[in-house]
C-alpha cells in the first residue's frame, strides 16, 4: 500500500562477513520502525554487489550499465531520505560505500542524509568525509548523528553489553530521526512542487 510518509533508507555501508554493522542497524531499525511518521527500508550494500566503477561516463550524465548498480540507483531513487550507517576505515568511509555512491547521481538529489557512525571515535572522521561526498551528490547533509565510540562498540561487539546500557544513544537516535523527518517531509514536498 502506498503511503505519504517519507520513506527512509537505512544504508548498511560495510559488507564483511563478520561485520559489526548488523548490530547498530538492527538497533536503529527497531527505533525507526516504532515511529508512525516514516516508512523504513534497509538498504544493505551486500545486496548490491557492483563492480568497481568503470563506466564510460559519470552517472551524472548517463546511468550505470551494471545491473547491480542500476538496482542500487532504483532503490535510492525510491527513498525520501537516508541514514548512512557507516564504519570508519582508515579515517574515511568504507570503499564499498564510496564505490556504490559513485554508481548513481540524480537519484540522490535534494534528499536529506543523516548518519550513524561507529569506530574508535564514533566514526566521526568517516562521517565528516561522507558529508563532503554527499554534498557533491546534492544531498542535504544533516547535523545530528549517532556516534558509537570504542567504549560502547567493544562491549557491544563482545556481547558484554547491550544498547540499553547506553541510553544516550537512543536519545541521539531520536534527535537524528526527528530532524531527518522534518527535512525529508520538507524536501519531498518541494521536489513534488
Ligand atoms: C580496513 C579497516 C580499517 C579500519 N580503520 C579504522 C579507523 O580508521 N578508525 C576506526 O575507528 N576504526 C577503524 N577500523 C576498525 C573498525 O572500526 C572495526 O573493525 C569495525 O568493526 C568495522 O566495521 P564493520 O565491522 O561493519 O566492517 C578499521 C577496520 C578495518 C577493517
Amino acid at each position: 500500500m502506498s503511503s505519504n510518509k517519507p520513506r527512509i533508507g537505512l544504508v548498511v555501508s560495510t559488507t564483511r562477513a563478520t561485520r559489526f554493522a548488523d548490530k547498530p542497524t538492527n538497533w536503529l531499525r527497531a527505533i525507526a520502525e516504532e515511529r508512525d511518521d516514516i516508512d523504513v527500508e534497509i538498504v544493505d550494500l551486500r545486496d548490491y554487489p557492483m563492480p568497481f566503477f568503470e563506466e564510460a561516463m559519470s552517472p551524472g550524465y548517463s546511468p550505470s550499465t551494471d545491473p547491480a548498480a542500476q538496482a542500487w540507483a532504483k532503490t535510492m531513487a525510491g527513498l525520501d531520505g537516508y541514514v548512512f550507517i557507516t564504519a570508519e576505515y582508515n579515517h574515511s568511509i568504507p570503499a564499498v560505500l564510496k564505490n556504490a555512491l559513485d554508481h548513481a547521481y540524480p537519484e540522490y538529489g535534494k534528499k536529506p542524509a543523516a548518519f550513524l557512525g561507529y569506530g574508535g571515535v564514533g566514526g566521526a572522521r568517516a562521517v565528516q568525509q561522507l558529508r563532503l561526498i554527499l554534498n557533491e551528490l546534492q544531498m542535504a547533509t544533516l547535523k545530528f548523528a549517532v556516534h558509537i565510540n570504542a567504549n560502547e562498540m567493544l562491549p557491544l561487539m563482545k556481547n558484554e553489553k547491550g544498547f540499553g546500557d547506553f541510553p544516550y544513544l537512543a536519545d541521539a537516535a531520536k534527535l537524528m530521526l526527528d530532524d531527518l523527518v522534518w527535512w525529508a517531509r520538507a524536501l519531498k514536498q518541494a521536489r513534488a512542487a
